[in-house]
């Protein structure tokens, strides 16, 4: 993690490219306008992440969420009514997750981000582990992935942000998404869920693809 850090500023976790001050500093902010904006005006179940999910009508699935990151998908899937349990391997990020999921805990005076928070829960742990070892009682009806993606075949154009340029020299590429792919569709009950770019190869076995502007999300049906 050369140049990276974490360190307190403002009231909140960052982390900060020690060698790069120009770099903005990242944090999960479940409190920030656009995440808030998102929230109020533009989630509707016709969107491609919900019907990959299958989410009609009041239904409320218990969602996995293997790969957390800095817990957008989460707060989302959470917004829809899921109940959501995410897991992060990275102590950085995780440190990041639990400081954001605090304030947002600390947050008073808004019912309805209350309610997505009492949904929400963070764990830090390898996920490949974690499912293989889930008793049948507490096997998720979703398992949802978004790995890290390597960033060959991605254009020029749609380079990711100096943030989350330094999000990826963390991270690094996820070397075992084949592994946890297999551990997912042998836990869930009804569906797995893969966030990928646009520019991903089509993978072996998808049921049906969603497509948005940035990424397409691809549904694994159990036993098929
Ligand atoms: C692309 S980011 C996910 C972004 C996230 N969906 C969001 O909305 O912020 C991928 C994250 O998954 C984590 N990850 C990848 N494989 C994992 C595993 N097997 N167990 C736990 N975390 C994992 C990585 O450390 C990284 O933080």
């Amino acid at each position: 993690m050369k140049g990276l850090g974490l360190e307190r500023e403002e009231g909140r976790l960052v982390l900060r490219d020690f060698d790069d001050p120009r770099v903005l500093p990242l944090s999960v902010d479940f409190l920030s306008p656009t995440l808030l904006h998102r929230l109020r005006h533009g989630l509707n179940k016709s969107q491609p992440m919900a019907r990959a999910l299958g989410l009609r009508g009041s239904a409320a699935p218990f969602v996995f969420d293997a790969t957390a990151g800095l817990g957008v998908d989460a707060f989302i899937m959470a917004a829809y009514g899921c109940r959501v349990r995410a897991f992060e391997r990275s102590p950085e990020v995780f440190q990041l997750l639990e400081d954001g999921y605090q304030r947002l805990r600390a947050h008073e005076g808004d019912e309805r981000l209350s309610e997505i928070a009492s949904r929400l829960s963070f764990e830090h742990g390898n996920a490949v582990e974690i499912l293989r070892a889930l008793p049948p009682s507490d096997a998720p009806d979703i398992v949802y992935l978004d790995p890290m993606y390597p960033e060959e075949g991605r254009s020029k154009s749609a380079l990711p942000k100096k943030g989350m340029q330094m999000f990826r020299r963390l991270i690094g590429e996820d070397q075992d998404v084949n592994e946890l792919l297999a551990a997912a569709r042998a836990a869930a009950r009804e569906r797995v869920v893969v966030k990928r770019p646009l520019y991903a190869a089509q993978g072996d076995g998808v049921a049906h693809s969603f497509e948005g502007k940035t990424a397409r999300f691809d549904m694994y049906l159990r036993g098929r």
